[in-house]
Order: C-alpha cells, then structure tokens, then sequence
C-alpha cells in the first residue's frame, strides 16, 4: 500500500478554553499538533503527511514546521484549509491527496488533539486496514452509556460489552473512503463525528483493533494539566 496521513487540524478547540486553537497549544515545550506529527511521521516512514488547517492558523502551522526535524517537515504537503465540521475537513483533505500526481492507496486519519498515539498503534491500525479496508482503535468503555432525549430522559442503555470508545488513527482504503465522502456530503449527511461513521453510512465494514487508554483526546483544560504530568514523569 501507499499511505497518506491526514492530520485534521482545523477545530477551534474552544473547550479547552485557551484562547488558540489546542492543538497549538504546547505540552512540555512541544506543540500537540508538532507531537502528533511526530509521532504519525515516526510510525509510517514512508508516507506523505497533509494537515487540514484553519483558515486564520497560518502563521502558528509555520511556527509548528519550526518544531519539526527538517526531513520529517519536507513530508508535509502544503496545509490544505479545513471545513466547518471535522467531516468537511476530511472531506477536504482527502479531495487534495486525489489531486496528488500519486494518489495514496490508503489513508490514516487523525486526530491533531491526540499527541499520544503509539508507533504500535498506528502500525496495528494501519496493518488492519491494508488487510480488510477499515480499521480503527477502540477500548472497552468503563462507564454504563446511555442514550438520552432532548430534555435527559433515558431512552436506552446498550449492553456495556458490546460498547468501544473509538479513537484515531483511522485507516481506510483510499478511493472508497473518498467515495463515502462525496456520497455522505451529497446526501447532506454533515455532522459525523469520525471517519469509520462515513464508511458505515455508506456500507462498509469496519474493524475495531485493539486501541490504547493513554491515547487521550485533548479536549479539556484538565487533559493539558494531566498531559503535562505524564511528559514530566519518568517512562510509565
Ligand atoms: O472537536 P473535536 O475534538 O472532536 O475535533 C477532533 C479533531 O478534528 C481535532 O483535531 C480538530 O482540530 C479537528 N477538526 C477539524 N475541523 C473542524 C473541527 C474539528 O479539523 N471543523
């Protein structure tokens, strides 16, 4: 296979209630996006990297190269600009990798708020999804879930072992995963959250791999504290 990875890095982050964009923010001196990319660049040596960026974020995506060893920055293609969802931010950067001389055969997307994947865990999701087409880390959930109406009323509890808390990376066939895409917007289905959503909708299968409790999302004031702790204990 030929991958791309496709950092989405176009949210505002304003849960985080920082100000920037939390994906620039720094952890232990290192930006979580610049992290991320690391971590992405490391796992899959061989792969082109393109971030979707938001359309005011230019000058901190070019502070961010600044973090990056030159030869992991010379695999970035120029940023394309993201959407009003994360949907429409994939959407994007994938039609930009279809424009490409090479077009990848397969894609990883992430998440730029999750700094923390492993080079394992991008290697097992990329392993699953060059065998069957799809493939994404989940773990089990600890909590019961509900799903609740408008006003909170309870309206079903699924059984709790049938339940995963799906992350990123998520690994998909290219042309497929484009295809969904176009299909999903067409139909003004715009809201999805992550990428295996678009390949369900459009009727795929998708595999869920073993995931990993320590590849959080950034997404509150208290994930950056906890994010900094962890960098400054020694090797958990
Ligand atoms: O908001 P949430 O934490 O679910 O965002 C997940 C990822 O999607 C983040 O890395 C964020 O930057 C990205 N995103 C995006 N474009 C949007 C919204 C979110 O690229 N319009």
């Amino acid at each position: 296979p030929v991958w791309a990875v496709l950092v989405v890095a176009a949210g505002r982050g304003e849960r985080a209630g920082l100000g920037l964009p939390k994906q620039y923010r720094p952890v232990a001196g290192i930006s979580v996006l610049a992290r991320s990319i690391l971590a992405l660049g490391e796992a899959l040596p061989e792969a082109q990297i393109l971030c979707a960026t938001g359309p005011e974020d230019g000058p901190r995506y070019a502070a961010m190269l600044d973090e990056l060893p030159p030869e992991l920055a010379r695999r970035l293609l120029p940023p394309v600009i993201g959407g009003p969802t994360r949907q429409a931010s994939v959407r994007n950067g994938l039609e930009s990798l279809s424009r490409l001389a090479t077009p990848p055969t397969h894609v990883l997307i992430h998440d730029a708020a999750r700094p923390f994947a492993s080079a394992s865990l991008v290697q097992r999701v990329a392993a699953a999804a060059a065998e069957t087409g799809a493939a994404v880390p989940g773990v089990p959930v600890v909590d019961t879930i509900k799903r609740v109406d408008a006003a909170g009323a309870i309206i079903e509890t699924p059984a709790r072992s049938e339940l995963r808390a799906v992350q990123t990376p998520q690994a998909f066939a290219f042309e497929p995963l484009l295809a969904a895409h176009r299909r999903a917007a067409d139909a003004g289905v715009a809201d999805l959250t992550d990428d295996a959503a678009v390949a369900e909708w459009a009727g795929s299968t998708v595999r869920v791999v073993e995931g990993d409790v320590r590849n959080v999302k950034l997404t509150r004031p208290e994930d950056f504290a906890e994010a900094e702790a962890r960098l400054s204990r020694p090797l958990e």
